[in-house]
């Protein structure tokens, strides 16, 4: 007998961070396909989205409150939720580094902290680098918070690993989103130059990832870090120099 393929996350209580667009909102489509009840969250009003600061403690509590009255437990967190600032080393502000830091690497600490309590073994967490995490990336506010956002992810694992609960990170590279298309367009073309896929990517190249780092198809999968980038940070920055003396 033939049937509709059962969900891989069927019931799984998860929360996605930056659900009201971009990313986000793809990664919470893919996993309410896949059967989850998707706790959609962003600090922007959004249809279907809790609104959740991931720098407020008091947001974070008080979604964990309601969580657990709700469900008693949550299986999945999804720290999407990213900003840029794209002032260079020197003209970045203090001001600047702590704005970003708070949202890139202080918001998937909270998330981790408030929701890793109501994890049971077999729940994974995933955060959302980029392939500024692995670069010299030129926005050195962003870079470093993504570069950070890796140590976390990495100490993270170790703290609850014993528990059963895995932490992945994933490094996107140039998607199609509002944050890309708000970048100058050389921005964008040096990006396809460097790619060797020679494209962006879209939000639903991503999405599938996080949906398997989030399913028990990745169980023995934590700590790591993949790159979902089209080849951009593979080849270390000499794919100009091998096209440049590449025969026609
Ligand atoms: P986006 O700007 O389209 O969406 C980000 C979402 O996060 C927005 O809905 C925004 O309201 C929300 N957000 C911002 N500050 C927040 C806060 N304090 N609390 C809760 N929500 C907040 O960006 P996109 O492209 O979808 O990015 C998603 C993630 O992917 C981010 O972490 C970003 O750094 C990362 N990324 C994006 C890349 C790209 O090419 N678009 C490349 C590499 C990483």
């Amino acid at each position: 007998m033939t049937g509709p393929r059962p969900g891989r996350l069927l019931d799984r209580v998860v929360v996605v961070t930056g659900a009201a667009r971009g990313q986000g909102a793809a990664e919470a489509r893919a996993l309410a396909r896949e059967g989850a009840r998707v706790v959609a969250t962003d600090v922007s009003e959004a249809p279907g989205c809790r609104r959740l600061d991931v720098t407020s403690e008091t947001d974070w509590a008080e979604l964990a409150a309601e969580l657990r009255q709700t469900y008693g437990q949550v299986h999945g967190l999804v720290n999407n939720a990213g900003i840029t600032w794209r002032a260079r080393l020197g003209d970045v502000r203090p001001e600047d580094m702590a704005r970003v830091h708070a949202v890139n690497v202080t918001g998937p600490l909270l998330g981790l902290q408030h929701l890793a309590p109501l994890m049971p073994p077999g729940s994974s967490i995933v955060n959302v680098g980029s392939s500024a995490a692995l670069t010299a990336h030129y926005p050195v506010a962003y870079t470093t918070s993504k570069w950070a956002l890796r140590g976390l992810s990495k100490t993270a694992a170790l703290e609850l690993g014993p528990r059963g609960i895995r932490v992945n990170t994933i490094h996107p590279g140039y998607i199609e989103t509002e944050m890309t298309a708000s970048a100058a367009p050389a921005f964008r073309e040096a990006n396809v130059r460097e790619t060797p896929l020679g494209r962006t990517g879209t939000v639903d190249e991503v999405a599938p990832l996080v949906v398997f780092l989030l399913s028990d198809e990745s169980s023995f999968v934590t700590g790591t870090e993949i790159a979902v980038d089209g080849g951009l940070t593979a080849h270390g920055g000499v794919k100009s120099v091998s096209d440049a003396v590449r025969e026609e």
